[in-house]
């Protein structure tokens, strides 16, 4: 199992080519199902996760040509209306077949995905916004099984705000009979990103980006052309780093109006940040100053951002209080940096955190894809020498992390 040697103490200084949104590719990559057209994507990040999703697409019968980031999918050719427990169990995200092979074939058969690091995250959102569309489902052996000879519009409001939930039902509804109207649906800029896409696909969208999708659905979609959005929280991630470590960074292939209150925290802690129309400049010098932050949906504070400025507040010149309300079990990586001599304690969804002078080396374990980011952050401002066990989760979500750290000057190493 690989290993992260980290050696902390270094300035940052240099460029970081931001790669398209993990979040935002994996369902765009689902919608190849909802088409016998071409699907031409650009910008699909190199990262376990998408393999892990062409591998499932692969199974159904989806053809599937890469080039790097380049990706063309086919869905002219599908055998196999199903998602196996092999597959799902590695990523809850593959419920995202299960919308999609409805809607166009009428029948699918998808694993329940099982527990999860960062909470209990159970489907029933999904199950029940495609049973008001008209599917029959029964759950047996571990399995959904869904079937309907057509899906029929319907208007779904979701009990709480769901990613992708909101995606599956959206994909869903684009094939369905008549209006579809989405309530209490989710904002974040990679569901508008699936939007776009599906509206480039011929599907009839209104309310693209608010809480409300309005949907008419379409006998069928063609194929189209479209590059994934940048990764907002790869982005996030390393400007928590200059943040931690100090130093100069200039991060490319990023968008500037999609970065919720995270860019405002930022600045809060201290660093300084110069928007260009595709790059930000982030410099940072001093000791960050403390945030502290509610996560909430989009625009709200994202939860995939929370452990890495734990991560920063650790160091910071005074205390915070950090409140998690998306996930229920989301605060695993606070007992790996109280490894490192940090100083946070735990009270139900909030953990206090009190600025330490300095953190201090120590081998630690990462327990999801976001504590592991949080650790190589925390490693990399600590003095001294971090391992970091079990990465597997960090190239689940991030494109060569320890390629992009060293290049800027972190000392950073995979251990084999
Ligand atoms: N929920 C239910 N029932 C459902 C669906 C959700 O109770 O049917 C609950 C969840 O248990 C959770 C809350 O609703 O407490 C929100 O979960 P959501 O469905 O929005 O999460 P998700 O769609 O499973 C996506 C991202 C996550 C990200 C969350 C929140 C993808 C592939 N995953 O998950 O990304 O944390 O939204 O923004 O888009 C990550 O990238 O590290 C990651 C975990």
């Amino acid at each position: 199992m690989d290993k992260l040697q980290v050696v902390g103490g270094k300035r940052l200084e240099g460029e970081i080519v931001i790669s398209g949104a993990k979040n935002a590719a994996l369902p765009i990559l689902c919608a190849g199902l909802l088409t016998s057209g071409d699907l031409e994507l650009s910008n699909v990040p190199r990262l376990h996760d998408v393999k892990t999703i062409l591998k499932l697409l692969a199974q159904t019968g989806l053809a599937v040509s890469q080039d790097d980031e380049k990706l063309t999918l086919n869905g002219s050719a599908i055998t196999t209306l199903e998602a196996p427990y092999e597959l799902v169990k590695t990523m809850r995200a593959s419920i995202l077949v299960l919308g999609p092979l409805l809607a166009r074939f009428g029948e699918a058969k998808v694993s329940l995905p099982g527990g999860c690091a960062i909470g209990s995250r159970p489907v029933d959102q999904h199950i029940k916004g495609l049973q008001a569309l008209g599917a029959e489902i029964t759950i047996e052996g571990g399995y959904i099984y869904a079937k309907c000879k057509k899906l029929k519009g319907a208007r779904i409001r979701t009990d709480m705000i769901t990613v992708t939930g909101t995606e599956n039902l959206l994909m869903a509804a684009t094939l369905a009979d008549g209006e579809t109207i989405l309530e209490n649906a989710a904002r974040e800029p990679e569901v508008t990103d699936l939007a776009n896409l599906l509206v480039a696909m011929g599907a009839k969208i209104e309310g693209i980006g608010t809480d409300r999708l309005v949907i008419q659905g379409v006998a069928e979609l063609h194929g189209a052309k479209h590059a994934v959005i940048s990764d907002r929280i790869e982005a996030a991630t390393f400007l928590c780093a200059v943040a931690a470590t100090g130093g100069d960074i200039l991060l490319k292939n990023t968008r500037t109006d999609y970065f919720d209150v995270a860019l405002d925290k930022l600045r809060e802690i201290g660093l300084v940040m110069t928007m260009g129309p595709a790059s930000i400049r982030a410099q940072m010098g001093g000791r960050p100053k403390p945030v502290s932050f509610r996560t909430t949906e989009y625009p709200g504070f994202p939860t995939d951002m929370q452990a890495q400025f734990m991560a920063v507040d650790t160091i910071a010149s005074g205390s915070s209080r950090i409140t998690e309300t998306i996930f229920e079990n989301r605060f695993m990586h606070v007992q790996e940096m109280n490894r490192l001599g940090a100083s946070i304690q735990t009270e139900g969804n909030t953990a206090h955190v009190k600025g330490v002078d300095r953190l201090v080396g120590a081998p630690v374990m990462a327990t999801d894809l976001r504590a592991s980011a949080s650790l190589v952050i925390a490693a990399m401002a600590a003095q001294g020498t971090t391992i970091i066990d079990r990465i597997y989760h960090l190239d689940r979500g991030y494109d060569r992390m320890e390629v992009k750290l060293s290049a800027v000057g972190a000392d950073i190493v995979r251990i084999k």
